[in-house]
């Protein structure tokens, strides 16, 4: 079945949908996106989304789209057209096609910003099965540029991380930059340590995870210790826990790094704890 996208103001069959050549994320990475998780037919952690696109717009000097306030229906029409119950929503909002090739930015009078939504559909995403038996990751350089806390489209480092996770028998990497871990490929990293949650503090060096912020709550309300700082690999070797945040993945435990099993190999208590809260708070509130 093809898809019905959405594309600067219209919904268009996926395979009508186009953009120009000259798009300055197609030539420049020159884009910002947003991933929104879809449970139950709700959208899940939504105004964080919203905010976080709205700080990386800012952040990069970009025009918000015009359809911007209207963010939310666009959301809900697609989930709507596609009949979504559990799956994503991909937001790309790039400095649009000036007509040309040019290293400096279009004027934003007359180069319009491109935005451009669709879905994947995953059923099943809240059940996943791999959550209950956790992933394994392998660690690398962190080699990506120093703004990482805004959500750009320059994610060819990172598709080589799970490139070279997956040669190594692995299924995602996390990356270390001075000895210390910043984050995964595509989420937040986390270690578990004599009943404290360890998870790097925020800064420029990495994403300000959505999943990240909801989750730390749900765990401070819960009466865990949550402690907010860079950990090396092999602090997380010598773990009780690890696991991930994301809005694809939720919480996802992580029961070994560099062949070495964390915790005896298992999955851990307070990542699965972590998880059902998640989902069942964060459901409650989709919208
Ligand atoms: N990735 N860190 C990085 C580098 C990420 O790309 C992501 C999200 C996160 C987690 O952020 P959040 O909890 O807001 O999803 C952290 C999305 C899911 C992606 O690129 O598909």
């Amino acid at each position: 079945m093809t898809r019905t996208v959405y594309l600067n103001g219209e919904y268009l069959s996926e395979t009508e949908a186009k953009v120009s050549i000259f798009d300055r994320a197609f030539l420049m990475a020159d884009g910002v996106y947003e991933v929104t998780s879809v449970l139950g037919g709700k959208l899940i952690d939504f105004g964080g989304h919203l905010k976080r696109l709205e700080r990386s717009l800012n952040e990069l000097d970009m025009k918000k789209p015009a359809a911007f306030d209207d963010l939310l229906e666009i959301h809900r029409k697609l989930v709507e057209l596609n009949g979504i119950d559990e799956g994503l929503i991909y937001l790309q909002v790039t400095r649009g096609a000036p007509g040309d090739r040019d290293f400096a930015f279009p004027d934003p009078e007359t180069t319009e910003p491109t935005l451009v939504l669709f879905t994947q559909n995953k059923p099943g995403l809240a059940d996943n099965p791999t959550a209950k038996k956790g992933i394994k990751v392998i660690s690398i350089d962190d080699i990506r540029w120093g703004r990482r806390d805004i959500k750009t489209v320059q994610l060819l480092y990172p598709s080589m991380g799970k490139m070279m996770a997956k040669k190594a028998g692995a299924d995602d990497a996390w990356m270390v930059e001075d000895g210390f871990v910043t984050e995964g490929t595509s989420n937040n990293a986390y270690i578990v340590k004599d009943g404290k949650i360890i998870t790097r503090n925020l800064s420029t060096d990495i994403l300000h995870g959505i999943t990240r912020a909801a989750v730390l709550k749900f765990a401070r309300e819960a009466q865990m210790i949550v402690e907010e700082r860079p950990f090396t690999v092999d602090e997380a070797k010598d773990a009780d826990e690890a696991f991930f945040t994301s809005a694809s993945a939720f919480v996802m435990p992580v029961v070994e790094i560099d062949g070495t099993a964390i915790g005896g190999g298992s999955v851990g208590q307070v990542a699965t704890r972590l998880r059902e809260i998640y989902l069942e708070e964060s459901i409650k509130a989709g919208v």
